[in-house]
């Protein structure tokens, strides 16, 4: 009867440490994988993983600067889909998916037209018509 008892505390004993072990391992997966994949997995990937039509995949969108995937994020077209996503997790998941640090400050600013370059007059006709440069097609 004492061996019973012994060997059903063995067992129980054995029981408990196997899921301790499958728990300690499950957690160190869990610890591997970063954050911003597992973010990734669970909010973008049911449309871009999926061939949502426009949808860009994982892999495009690691073409994609990070700064451009943080604005669709936040003031783009995926705000929507980011509500449930704190700053730090949108940070996670850009830098995940492009694997390049989210650098906002010091951003080149957009070349565009200023001042008296900037006026535009409709009123105009093109000076580029077509191949030949001139609304006559002469090429010069
Ligand atoms: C409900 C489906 C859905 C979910 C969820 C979703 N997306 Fe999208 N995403 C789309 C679609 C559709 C487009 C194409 C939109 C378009 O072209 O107008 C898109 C476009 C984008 C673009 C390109 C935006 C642009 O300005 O061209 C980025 C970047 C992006 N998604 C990132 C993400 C990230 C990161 C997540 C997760 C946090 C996410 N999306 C979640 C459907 C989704």
């Amino acid at each position: 009867m004492k061996c019973f008892a012994n060997c059903l505390a063995v067992f129980f004993l054995a029981v408990w440490a196997q899921a301790f072990a499958v728990e300690a391992v499950s957690r160190a997966d869990l610890n591997d994988i970063p954050p911003g994949q597992v973010i990734y997995n669970s909010v973008c990937a049911t449309c871009h993983e999926a061939g949502v039509p426009r949808a860009p995949s994982q892999q495009m969108l690691s073409f994609v600067a990070p700064q451009a995937i943080y604005r669709a994020l936040t003031e783009g077209v995926m705000q929507p889909m980011a509500t449930s996503l704190s700053d730090e997790q949108k940070v996670a998941v850009v830098e995940y998916l492009t694997g390049k640090p989210l650098v906002l400050e010091g951003e080149p600013p957009l070349l565009r037209c200023e001042g008296e370059m900037a006026q535009f007059d409709y009123r105009q006709p093109p000076q580029s018509t077509g191949w030949g440069m001139t609304l006559g097609n002469t090429r010069e």
